[in-house]
Parts: C-alpha cells; structure tokens; sequence
C-alpha cells in the first residue's frame, strides 16, 4: 500500500497548486491512499463544503484539519456530513464530527487514520499522548495506522512521535506550514515521521499568506486582514510505501513547484 500526504492547503493559491500539481504527483507515485490536511483551504482559515468537495475532486481520499477548523460558523454542519473530513479529536470544544475513522477500500485494503493537535503554543486541548492511547485502542483489526498530529513546537511533535512508535505507521507533523528535512523510520518501532509536512500554497508568501501584511504586522503591530499570496504556489507532502504486515517500508518527502 501506498499512502500520499499533503501539507496544509492554504486558500486559492494551495487549491490552485492542488489542482495543477496533483495528477503529476498521482501519476508519479500511483497512491492508494491521498490525506491532505484542509484547515486553511477556504480563504486561509476553514474549510467550506463547497472547497472540501473540490479538494476531493482533485484525487484527496480524506481530509485532515486543525485548530483553523473551527473557525467558519458552519464547521458542525461540515464534520456531520462529511465523513472523509477529521478534526482533532482532542480539542475539547468540538463535540461533533471525529478525529479517528477507519477508511475502507476494497481493492487495497482499510486504512485508520487519526487527527490530532498539539498543546504547546496552541489553543487548549486534552493531552494527545493520552488521546492517541485511547483511540488506539478502539480500532478494530490490524491495519495500517496514519496520524496528522498538528503542532507548533518541534519538540511535541518528536516527542509525539516517540511516543507512537511502533504503534503508528505513519505519523506526520502539519500546522507550521515550513517542510523539514528529518523523515525517516524511527527505531526500535519503524513509524515513519517527519516533523512538518509543509504546505500547499504561494511559494513567496509567509506561510501562505501575503508577505506585505505579515511583514506589517511584525513591524506596525498592526495590518490590514490577511490575504492569500499570489502565485506561483506549491505543493509539499510525503509518500509512505507500507508492506503485507502494515509496517512502513519507505519514506519520501516531495515539493512541486508551479513554473512562474
Ligand atoms: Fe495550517
Ligand atoms: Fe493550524
């Protein structure tokens, strides 16, 4: 099985990026599976219905989300009529909607995939240590396990990470919207990590948004509403090869680029 993700898509120049940039990827590694983390699909911040289809129109099986999530007045509607959308189980406030759900494919196999958030620099939540041992234990069967733990610091993640190790097959970083360079399989476990993903979206921006405002900001301590970047835009992700016994075999970071 292979299973593709896909770093934070942020606003009309990540859904521009997706659809541009997708079918090459498609085609290039052929995955069974695609997740892609949608919180900042809908102007930056949310996920319309209308912006959730068209994520899946472009070749996303499931999506995942993060703390933007709840910032649309619409977001319960859109998580009880979604099933292929996840929000963080263990941000308390949310009562509707799931962040652990199992995927079915027949020709390929079940897929359970986890959404989760950090605590450090992030709105309040129930531990995620404590919420990834609880829902673990509720999935039925032995199949492959994906978590998008999305978090700030670096040091939550790994240790995060070290925590699933073993029990995840995959568990990958979103929310800092910067790809790093540390994917691997960890040791004594074979979970394949990296601590950020990255984003889907412009290329010259600062983390999606346009690079005047946030510059403004840090200077003035005050700018006008963010707006998205322009183009040109990218997409970032992973692709994770996993064998007959669920286990990660691979691991391979990607970055596309739109030509200017
Ligand atoms: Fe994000
Ligand atoms: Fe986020």
């Amino acid at each position: 099985m292979k299973i593709l993700m896909i770093g934070d898509i942020y606003g009309k120049t990540g859904r521009d990026a997706l659809s541009s940039l997708l079918p090459g990827l498609l085609s290039l590694y052929k995955p069974d599976w695609v997740i892609a983390n949608g919180e900042n699909v809908t102007a930056g911040n949310g996920l319309s219905a209308k912006h959730a289809n068209f994520v899946k129109s472009c070749g996303v099986d499931i999506i995942t989300t993060g703390n933007h999530i709840f910032s649309r007045l619409d977001w319960p509607e859109l998580l009880t009529r979604n099933d292929f959308i996840l929000r963080p189980q263990n941000i308390i406030a949310a009562k509707v909607g799931s962040g652990c759900r199992v995927f079915k494919k027949a020709a390929v196999g079940d897929l359970a995939v986890i959404n989760l958030a950090g605590r450090v620099f992030m709105e309040g939540s129930e531990c995620p240590f404590a919420a990834f041992d609880r829902l673990y234990a509720t999935l039925p069967g032995k199949m492959p396990v994906i978590v998008d733990f999305h978090a700030e610091a670096t040091s939550e993640k790994l240790a995060f990470f070290w925590h699933v190790n073993g029990r995840a097959t995959v568990a990958f970083g979103t929310h800092t919207h910067v790809q790093t360079s540390d994917e691997r399989l960890l040791p004594d476990g074979g979970t394949a990590v990296i601590t950020d993903i990255g984003m889907t979206g412009a290329v010259n921006g600062v983390i999606g948004v346009d690079r005047k405002t946030v510059t403004g900001r840090f200077i003035c301590g005050y700018s006008d509403k963010f707006l998205c970047a322009p183009p040109p835009g990218k997409i970032e992700g992973l692709v994770v090869d996993i064998d007959a016994d669920g286990r990660a075999a691979n691991v391979e970071r990607f970055r596309s680029i739109q030509e200017p």
